[in-house]
Formats: C-alpha cells, structure tokens, sequence
C-alpha cells in the first residue's frame, strides 16, 4: 500500500472533496497517512477565490520542490480550483507531477500508478455530471461528531467578482438518495451532526428520469431532518435571490434543523449589487432578513462581505456599513476584493479602488461586524442552549468546545460528559467570538 498525504486549502466543498479522493484512493491500492512527512503522494487541494489563496498554495508548491530536491521519488499532485485555472503553467512548476481538477478525482488512481509521471499528467476538464454520489467519503475518525455532506456542485450563478462557476463548472445537484443514504450511515456510525453543502443550496432540484416527484431543497432538508431527531442538520450557502420561504418554514417545523443562516449580502448598495449580478436589492434583501425574524425567530445570520468592489464609493462603502447595523449580523466572513483573471469584473470593470482604500475599508466593516458580534454574543449571556460537545477546548484539557443551535462556539467545563453528547448550557460570559458557560442539569 502506497502512503498519501492530502493537503487542503479553502472552503468547506474542498474539505468534502478530499474525503472523495481519499475513498478513491483507498479503494486502490493507496493508503491514507496524516504527515505529509510519512507520505510517498502528497495532493493539494487548492483554492483560487482569492489572490492571497493562490499565493500560498505557490508557496506551498515551491517548498514541495525544494522537498523533492532530496527525495526525487516523492509524487506530488495539485487537485481543486486551481488545477482548473492554472492548467498546463502548473505543469511547469518543478514540484507538479500531477494536475487533476474537481471533477477528475476518479482518474487518480490511474494517473498516479503510471510507473513514471515525468512528464507530469493532467486532467482538468468540468463534467455536467459527475457528483460522486455513489462514493462514500473517507472521513477523518478523529471528530466523528460533525461533517459536511455535499448535496450539490458547481454554480451558476455568474456574480461578477466570483471565479467558482469557471473552476467548478455548471450546476448538479446529487440523487437524494445518496444523501439520504450517506446521512443514516453517519447516524449509525454516531455522527451528531452534518451540514448539507452546495454553492447554493436553494437552487437544489432533482428531477428522476422515471417521472416521479422532483425534489427541492426544502424537502430534501427535511428528509434529512427526519432521518433521526437527535441528528442536528445545518445547511450552507444560501443565495438572497433564490431563499424562498418554504425552506423557513421546514426549518420552523423541525427542531434539529439548526436555526442559523448564511446569507452572503456581498454589499449593502444597490448600485454595487447590480454590478455584482447578485440579483437582489438591498430592499428585497432586508425583506428576506424580516421573513427570517417572523418565521425564526433568534435565528442567527451571518454573511460574507467584499470590501472595495470595482467603482465602489465611500457613500456605497456607507450603505454596507448600515445594512450590517440594520440586519445585525451574528457572524460575518469579510474580504477585500480580489480581482480573478476571467470573471465578468475583470472583463469589464477596472480594479480602480486603491489598495490602501480597500484596506481602510475592510478594517471598518471587520470593526463594526466584532460589535456586532459582541453585541448578539452578550445577549444571549443569562440564557441556557443546547450545545453538543464537539471536542476539547484548545486552551483547556478540563472543557470542551460545542456550538449551540444559532452556531456560536460555546466553551464549559466537560465535568462528566463525553464528546457527542448534547448538553444544557447556562452562559456565563463572552468575548465576541465565543461563548462561556456552565453544564446545568435540569432535573437534579
Ligand atoms: N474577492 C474577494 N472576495 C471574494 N469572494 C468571492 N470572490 C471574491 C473575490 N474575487 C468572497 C465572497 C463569497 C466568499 C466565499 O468569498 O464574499 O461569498
Ligand atoms: Fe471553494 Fe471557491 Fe475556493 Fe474553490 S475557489 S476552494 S469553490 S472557495
């Protein structure tokens, strides 16, 4: 058996993506190793959202190469966004002997097992099709409380900042049950919770070809809610444009779907949303935000921000400021405009805010958004939540760390309790990243 080591950058669908490869490669001759050190294959899953992204994977890259400098032998592949965006200039680098993009995992095997990989291989073309449903992710043992399940791929929607729908082509949403099947085998195995991924979860649709109902994304989540009541079920990431309020109202009628949403605003202008093609307005946005409160209610948002967007002005820069004050974010995710060769910005729009300008303005929205966050963390000192105890704390081998239901991390001394269990939480105090509490037992 032939050790590998998976390296992974980015988001949530690349973590997914490597369990995919791992199985892939498990099931062929290879076997999974935890230190890139004990490896003969080292793969990189790479992210390419964001300049800063590639620019460490390169750096990631060349000390490969140095690496190989002493030990010739070692293979060295680069899966993901970047494999799709970079191509053939990857093949270049001196540490790359293989190239394989998101919807080529199932040729690794093959790849990998020729008996020379100079000149080094590649496979990076985009499938309508492939979603991987029939392989069983290989899933790190070492939560074995929480995962992701990825419901869906690609995206297509063409904002204009975002290079996801060139690095992981059209939309495909995966056969129900697959989904549902993989989420009883977690439950069985003693998984607590999944999150249900997707580029955009609310455009999820199968249609059978055998005429039978199709299914949306409402009810596809509450399949997976009633797989089990004790199995917490989150979802992510929801576009503003396409959140329609059956998804509300399935949330509102199972308690173990957790009573969080992340609703990306992108900017709180309305000159800039249109010049993102996102599709919304700020009203129609806030409109969504209200549908949430009356339906949810102490349903926790959070939103990713992009500071600097081409033409934006100060008084825009002022709109998305105060449309984080109105909605009261509980979370946010933040950056500064990255401008990705090939997207509908870069084509069309110059990348005219200066540097220093989008620096400034990021560090006012991250300002205003730890506010917020530690408003939202303080008013919820004094209340009890349901927390599972997903592992032990960083700072103390005496506590564990949890999420409650609205997704706040909660820290509370672990007393008697095990990892996976579902514990009741009295909060005691704050900062604005994390909760601090105390086990209460409410039946003495
Ligand atoms: N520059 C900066 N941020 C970006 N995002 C996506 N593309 C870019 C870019 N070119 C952010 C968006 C998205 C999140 C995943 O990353 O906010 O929601
Ligand atoms: Fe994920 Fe997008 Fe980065 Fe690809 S480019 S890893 S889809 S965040």
């Amino acid at each position: 058996m032939i050790p590998f080591y998976i390296e992974t950058y980015g988001c949530q669908m690349n973590v997914s993506d490597s369990q995919v490869v791992a199985r892939i490669l498990s099931d062929n001759g290879y076997e999974p190793c935890y230190r890139w050190e004990d490896a003969r294959i080292v793969l990189i899953n790479t992210c390419s959202i964001r300049e800063n992204a590639e620019k460490r994977v390169l750096f990631r890259l060349d000390f490969f190469a140095r690496i190989k400098r002493k030990d010739p032998q070692l293979k060295v592949g680069v899966l993901g966004c970047m494999a799709t965006r970079l191509r053939d200039s990857l093949l270049n680098h001196p540490a790359v002997d293989c190239v394989a993009g998101p919807d080529n995992y199932r040729l690794l095997p093959g790849m990998l097992g020729q008996p020379s990989l100079r000149p080094a291989c590649m496979n990076v073309e985009l499938s309508a099709s492939e979603t991987y449903a029939d392989i069983r992710p290989l899933r790190n043992i070492s939560s074995g409380v929480t995962t992701f399940v990825t419901i869906m791929r690609g995206c297509n929607n063409m904002c204009a900042y975002c290079v996801v729908p060139y690095v992981r082509g059209r939309e495909r949403s995966r056969d129900p049950r697959s989904i549902l099947e993989e989420v009883k085998n977690l439950v069985d195995s003693g998984y607590r919770e999944v999150t249900l991924l997707g580029q955009n979860v609310d455009s999820y649709l199968w249609q059978p070809q055998d005429g039978s109902d199709t299914v949306s994304f409402s009810r596809l989540l509450e399949q997976v809610a009633l797989v089990s009541p004790r199995l917490r079920v989150r979802f992510t990431t929801s576009h503003p444009k396409d959140m329609q309020d059956d998804v509300l109202l399935t949330m509102a009628r199972y308690s173990n779907i957790c009573r969080h949403i992340h609703l990306p605003v992108q900017s709180g202008s309305n000159r800039i949303l249109q010049k993102m093609n996102r599709k919304y307005t700020r009203e129609s946005y806030l409109e969504r935000i209200a549908r949430i409160r009356e339906i949810l209610p102490g349903c926790a948002i959070s939103s990713d921000m992009i500071a600097g967007f081409c033409s934006e002005t100060e008084e825009d820069h002022a709109m998305t400021l105060s449309l984080m004050e109105a909605v009261h974010y509980d979370q946010a995710f933040m950056f500064q405009y990255s401008q990705r060769p090939g997207t509908l910005a870069a084509r069309h729009y110059p990348d005219d805010i200066p540097e220093e300008v989008k620096t400034r303005r990021l560090a006012e929205v991250i300002a205003l958004q730890n506010r917020l966050s530690l408003q939202s963390n303080r008013a919820d000192v004094g209340k009890v939540f349901e927390v599972l105890a997903e592992g032990v704390s960083k700072r103390s081998s005496r506590a564990f760390f949890g999420r409650t239901t609205t997704n706040k991390v909660c820290v509370f001394p672990r007393e008697n309790r095990a990892i996976g269990d579902y514990v009741r939480v009295l909060v005691k105090s704050c900062t604005a990243a994390t909760l601090k509490g105390e086990i209460i037992n409410e039946n003495p």
